[in-house]
């Protein structure tokens, strides 16, 4: 049983035995295959719609290309682009992938926890280190390692990172027995890596060796042709997680999806369809889009975010909700504003304390539309 057969039968048996045993075996070896295949056409599903878009051409390229090699890749995009559904897929199709994938989120924990969570301690290392615990590093060995928010390392990890990125070995903090490990390496960032290099607050020689090759993630508003993909599918996943009856977005819903500017991106997009399908109703999601931030500004719509956020609380680092209700507030504010000057947008770059380009800029980051 222990090298692998499924059952076994005393003699003398029954032929009743034997059918009833065979009949176990081939049932469970048909819903597996049943299983893997709906795994299977559900991953297809996500995969269709994934990243279809024209903006995503050469993202999708790039993976193709990547995948079956080792190289260290740096994705970058706003929250909730889809960075880790980038990483996963990239492990996915590389030979490692029946191999480990290890994520570990570098703005989750603090320095100290995040060195002994990434190299592992020996016993005594420290006070409270009982018993040894070997570090992600090892658990990821001949696999995937994906360090998300890699912006947010402290410079002295930031070192001892890359002396790993270099020969391949490490020791666990309190212990001097070289460890070696064979792991690629993927990491995420929705920090301008160059502007910290710049800055002198992110190593110059890390910053080259992880960034080997670079996969930019467009916003979601440079990728409005995919919307429409995106509400589909998402209502089709969530009617069937929550047992809610089939149904077809209407078309003012899609209308209203696609001149949205999303700042939370498909993690918000997903949030919307999911209230839709618990809700029953569009006639909430709709409202927001359109009139929402439109006729009742600032303070309703900045509400709703700061809802969202309360209902995701703990899933997103506190800066990161700092970041999304500064922008909606812009937002909100620019919105205002235009109402007010109607739409002179020179007048109201005046008022706001911006350049002129700068506003347009905005204006098209938010998808801000003249009613
Ligand atoms: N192309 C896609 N197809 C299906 N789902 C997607 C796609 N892109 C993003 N999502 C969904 O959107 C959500 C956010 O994606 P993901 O966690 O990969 O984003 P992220 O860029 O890592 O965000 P963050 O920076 O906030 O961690 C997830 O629920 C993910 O499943
Ligand atoms: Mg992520």
């Amino acid at each position: 049983m222990q090298l692998g057969a499924s059952d076994y039968l005393n003699k003398p048996f029954e032929e009743g035995e034997l059918e009833a045993t065979l009949r176990v075996v081939l049932e469970t070896r048909e819903l597996e295959q049943e299983r893997s295949r709906l795994l299977e056409t559900l991953e297809e599903g996500t995969r269709t719609v994934a990243w279809h878009g024209e903006a995503m051409r050469g993202v999708r390229a790039v993976i193709e290309q990547i995948a079956v090699t080792d190289v260290t890749v740096l994705i970058s995009g706003e929250s909730g682009v889809g960075k880790e559904l980038v990483a996963r897929e990239i492990h996915r199709r590389s030979p490692r992938a029946n191999r480990p994938f290890v994520k570990v989120n570098c703005a989750a924990l603090p320095e100290d926890l995040l060195e002994s969570e990434l190299f592992g301690y020996e016993r005594g290392a420290f006070t409270g280190a009982v018993s040894r615990k070997p570090g992600k590093f090892e658990i990821a060995d001949t696999g995937t390692m994906f360090l998300d928010e890699i912006g947010e390392m402290s410079p002295p990890l930031q070192a001892k990172l890359l002396q790993v990125l270099q020969d391949a070995t490490f020791s666990r903090l309190g212990g001097n027995r070289e460890i070696r490990v064979d792991v690629r390496v993927l990491c995420a960032t929705n920090r301008t890596l160059e502007q910290m290099v710049a800055e002198g607050t992110f190593r110059e020689d890390l910053y080259y060796r992880l960034n080997v090759v670079d996969v930019r993630i467009p916003p979601l508003r440079e990728r409005r042709d995919e919307v429409s993909g995106f509400v589909e599918m998402f209502l089709h996943r969530y009617s069937i997680k929550y047992g809610k009856p089939l149904r077809k977005p209407s078309p003012a819903l899609v209308r209203a999806m696609e001149r949205y500017a999303f700042p939370g991106n498909v993690r918000e997009l997903e949030n919307l369809i999911k209230r839709v399908v618990v809700l029953e109703s569009e006639d909430s999601v709709v409202a927001e889009l359109l009139g929402g931030d439109r006729m009742h500004g600032a303070a309703d719509r900045l509400q709703i975010v700061i809802d969202e956020l309360a209902a995701t609380a703990g899933l997103l680092p506190l800066k990161e909700v700092a970041r999304r209700a500064s922008l909606e507030a812009e937002r909100a504010t620019i919105d205002r504003i235009l109402q007010r000057t109607q739409w002179n947008r020179k007048a109201a770059a005046r008022l706001l304390g911006v350049s002129y380009k700068t506003l347009l800029q905005k204006i098209r980051d938010c998808g801000l539309e003249e009613a």
